[in-house]
């Protein structure tokens, strides 16, 4: 089994497209390392991440970056255990706004920041999932709380519930 988070946040004011090359290249790295896959959709300013592998790997760098002054406010958006990973083979895609169908906006109703009273952690993965261009129909046994693969709490997640273990077993 796996854990999966997807956090929102917002980009510091002077970060630049290069500054996220960046982190996707240092991410890339690290992620392979320590098991870790996932992608980056960076829009209007906001990152949205889906970030997926053993629990302990995923909790302790969540915690790193959630340390990170490139950005600020995030919000666990959703936070799963479960058999699938979404990104496999994936050490860290990246999405900015030029790769991004416009028709994929219009669809998902998309505003700025994808506000979490407006949309839940599963409508913003299925909105991530489309930006990446993948299929969302995995996520249909995720709502099946009987599925045995899977177990699942969909709602956000405040990063203070968010339980982090110290990092000196890391
Ligand atoms: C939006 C965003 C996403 C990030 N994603 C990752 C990631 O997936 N993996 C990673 O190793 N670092 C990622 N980083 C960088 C981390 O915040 C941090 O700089 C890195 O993990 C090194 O942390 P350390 O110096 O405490 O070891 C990300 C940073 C930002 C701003």
């Amino acid at each position: 089994m796996i854990r999966r988070i997807l956090y929102s946040s917002l980009a510091c004011d002077r970060l630049v497209t290069k500054d996220v090359f960046d982190i996707i290249r240092q991410s890339h790295n690290r992620n392979c390392k320590n098991g870790l896959t996932g992608g980056l959709l960076f829009l209007d300013g906001y990152f949205f991440q889906v970030l997926e592998g053993l629990p302990h790997a995923v909790q302790c760098r969540y915690k790193r970056i959630a340390r990170d002054p490139r950005h600020t406010d995030l919000v666990v958006r959703q936070d799963v255990t479960t058999a699938s990973p979404l990104f496999s083979n994936e050490w860290m895609a990246l999405r900015d706004a030029s790769q991004v169908d416009p028709q994929v906006l219009d669809r998902h109703g998309y505003m700025r920041g994808m506000p979490a009273e407006k949309f839940t952690g599963r409508q913003l993965l299925e909105f991530v999932l489309d930006c990446f261009g993948k299929n969302t129909e995995c996520l249909n046994e995720e709502m099946d709380p009987t599925h045995p693969a899977t177990s699942a709490s969909m709602a956000p997640v405040p990063i203070d519930a968010l339980q982090i273990q110290p990092l000196t077993a890391w």
